[in-house]
């Protein structure tokens, strides 16, 4: 037992997609959420710069005295070295292993397509989980650098002209290619799943990274025997390195949160 809050952080907005299904499966957790706002996008950085971000992100979560660390950002993921994650004084979660895992479920044609940023798809990471687990898998991916920033500016409603270019565009290819299964390696993605959906059709499932990691932190707390002792209904705390008013206004949308639950906090790293 432990009554510690659960850290997330991601460069944004995209950790929500975790966040969001975590208040589903845990309820009365309490999460401590970081969002870089003042340095995102994550994916078009160099690798050494996104495991600055990432070793400065989990210092600070780890200095509210969290339980365990989820990095609900593929491309930190992709990225943060396991052998520091080793290191650390909790445990630490990414987002590749959960989704692979999900993905070759999901699969009967054995080829899957996955989207991420620049620095995800660069990395193969997806590929590689995926391929320890299905070695006979067809893999195809596609970098999609402008979601993350229309999404960020909100352009999330179903049937935005501008995200709606972008979606058939990014994921036309990986349709030809004929994927049954797409990952959205970036957790912004899941936001506009619905549009992702409208282009990829019926048949093809769509996998979360946020839920699926969500879904691995729930997993790791019951093996640990570290869950909540509260019946209450768990807090959710945000703080955010630039723009809460933005994060806020956004974030409360997809989270269908009321502005006062998600008041975001600005600091400094
Ligand atoms: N949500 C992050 C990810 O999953 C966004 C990346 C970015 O900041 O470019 O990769």
């Amino acid at each position: 037992m432990d009554n510690r809050a659960i850290g997330i952080f991601d460069s944004g907005l995209g950790g929500l997609t975790a966040v969001k299904e975590m208040r589903r499966l845990l309820p009365n957790e309490n999460i401590i959420y970081f969002g870089d706002t003042a340095r995102i996008p994550y994916g078009s950085r160099s690798k050494d710069t996104i495991i600055k971000y990432a070793v400065q992100d989990i210092d600070f979560l780890l200095k509210q005295d969290v339980k365990v660390v989820l990095a609900a950002c593929g491309t930190v993921s992709s990225t943060y070295p396991p052998s520091e994650a080793e290191k650390l004084a909790v445990p630490y979660l990414g987002v590749v292993e959960p989704a692979a895992i999900a993905a070759v479920a999901a699969t009967k044609n054995h080829k899957i397509g996955i989207i991420g940023t620049k620095a995800t798809i660069k990395s193969g990471s997806y590929g590689i989980a995926i391929k320890k687990m299905l070695p006979e898998v067809e893999i195809f991916q596609n970098a999609c650098p402008l979601f993350v920033p229309v999404i960020e500016a909100g352009y999330i409603e179903k049937g935005n002209e501008i995200t709606t270019i972008l979606v058939k565009e990014y994921l036309t290819p990986l349709k030809e290619a004929g994927v049954d299964v797409i990952i959205m390696g970036c957790t912004h993605y899941p936001i506009i799943a619905e549009m992702i959906s409208e282009v990829m059709g019926d048949g093809v499932t769509l996998i979360s990274s946020g839920l699926e990691s969500a879904k691995a932190v729930k997993h790791l707390l019951e093996a640990n025997d570290a869950e909540t002792t509260s019946k209450a209904a768990g807090m959710l705390k945000f703080y955010v390195s630039d723009a809460p008013d933005s994060f806020v206004e956004i974030g409360g949308v997809f989270l269908g949160a009321s502005e006062q639950e998600l008041y975001a906090e600005q600091i400094t790293l």
